[in-house]
C-alpha cells in the first residue's frame, strides 16, 4: 500500500508542472475554452491511484520519473471527437444546452420555446440549408485532400431529404425563395475553405452534421408544434439508426485527427466559433 507524501513534496510537483493558472490555458485559445472543472491529474511515489486537484488543465505527471508532463486537452484521451465537442458545448447559451456558457445576445440563442417561426423564415432557413449540405457533399465527393472521400455517403446527407421537404412545400402551395445571403455565403465560404485549411474545414463538417442530430432536431419538433401543425419534415429521419451513423462518422473522424499535429487539432478546434457564427446566421433566419 503506498504511502501519502507529504504536502512540500506535492508542491514541488506542482511546481514542477508549471502550472500556473495563466498557463493552463490552452496555447492560442480564448479563456472561454478553458474548462471550469478540470482536474490537474498526478501519481504519488509508490501509488498507483491518480490523484486529483481543481486545476485548470488536466496534466499526468511521474513523480518517480523525469518525465515531462503531459498536458490533457478537455476531451483528449476519448479522441478528437471529444474535444471539438467540448469546445462546441461551451459556445452553446444556457438557454440552447445546459453545458453552455455563452450569453445570450442573438435572437436564435433565446430559447426555442420562446421563438416567433413564420412559414416564409423556415423556407428561407430550409432552402439555405439544402445548399449548405449540398455543398459538403460535393466537397467530400471532389475530394480536394483524399481523406475528405472517407466521408461520402455516411447517411449523414441531408440535400435529398431537404430537396422532398420543399416539394411538399411546394404542394402545399407555397413559394420556395432563392438561397439567401447566410446559405450562399457559407457554401463560399465553405468550398474556399475545404480546397485550402482541411483542419478547419473538418470543424464546420463535424459542427454542421452533428449540431442538426442534436440541437436541430429539436429545433424542427419546435417549429414544427408551432407552424406546421406537427408535421413531421424528412430533414429530421434518417435511414438507419441515426446514433450508429453518427458513431461511425466519430471513428473516421478520430482516426484521421490521429495524424494531425497539435497545432493542426487546435486550428481545427479554434475555427468552431466561425462555425457557429455562420451555421447561427442561417437558424435566424426562421424568425425573419
Ligand atoms: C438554437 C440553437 C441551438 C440549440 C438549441 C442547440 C442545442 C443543443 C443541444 C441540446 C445539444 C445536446 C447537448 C447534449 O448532448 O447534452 C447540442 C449539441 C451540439 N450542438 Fe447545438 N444547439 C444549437 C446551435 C448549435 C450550433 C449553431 C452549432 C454549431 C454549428 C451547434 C453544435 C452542436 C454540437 C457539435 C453538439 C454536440 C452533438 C453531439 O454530441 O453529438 N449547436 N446542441
Amino acid at each position: 500500500m503506498a504511502t501519502l507524501t507529504p504536502i512540500s513534496q506535492s508542491q514541488y510537483l506542482l511546481k514542477k508542472a508549471h502550472l500556473k493558472p495563466s498557463q493552463a490555458r490552452i496555447a492560442n485559445f480564448g479563456s472561454e475554452f478553458i474548462p471550469k472543472s478540470i482536474s490537474l491529474q498526478f501519481r504519488l511515489p509508490n501509488c498507483s491511484r491518480m490523484i486529483k486537484s481543481p486545476l485548470k488543465a488536466t496534466t499526468v505527471v511521474s513523480a518517480t520519473t523525469a518525465e515531462k508532463p503531459k498536458r490533457r486537452y478537455p476531451g483528449e484521451a476519448k479522441g478528437f471527437v471529444e474535444e471539438m465537442r467540448f469546445v462546441a458545448m461551451k459556445l452553446h447559451t444556457r438557454d440552447q444546452a445546459k453545458e453552455g456558457e455563452k450569453e445570450t445576445r442573438e435572437p436564435q440563442e433565446r430559447p426555442v420555446s420562446k421563438w416567433e417561426p413564420s412559414i416564409e423564415g423556415y423556407l428561407r432557413f430550409l432552402v439555405d440549408s439544402k445548399l449548405v449540405y449540398h455543398t459538403l457533399e460535393e466537397i467530400v465527393e471532389k475530394a480536394a485532400f483524399p481523406f475528405y472521400a472517407e466521408f461520402r455517403n455516411t447517411g449523414l446527407e441531408r440535400s435529398e431529404a431537404l430537396a422532398k421537404d420543399l416539394d411538399w412545400f411546394i404542394q402545399q402551395g407555397h413559394v420556395i425563395p432563392e438561397p439567401s445571403s447566410p446559405g450562399v455565403t457559407y457554401a463560399e465560404f465553405l468550398k474556399e475553405l475545404s480546397d485550402k485549411d482541411p483542419q478547419a474545414f473538418i470543424c464546420h463538417f463535424y459542427n454542421i452534421y452533428f449540431a442538426h442530430s442534436a440541437g436541430g432536431r429539436m429545433i424542427g419538433k419546435k417549429v414544427a408544434e408551432k407552424i406546421l401543425d406537427k408535421k413531421e419534415l424528412e430533414f429530421y429521419k434518417w435511414d438507419g439508426d441515426l446514433s450508429q451513423l453518427l458513431q461511425s462518422v466519430k471513428d473516421k473522424l478520430n482516426k484521421v485527427a490521429e495524424s494531425w499535429t497539435r497545432e493542426e487539432k487546435n486550428h481545427c478546434l479554434e475555427e468552431t466559433e466561425q462555425s457557429f457564427k455562420n451555421s447561427g446566421d442561417i437558424l435566424r433566419l426562421i424568425m425573419s
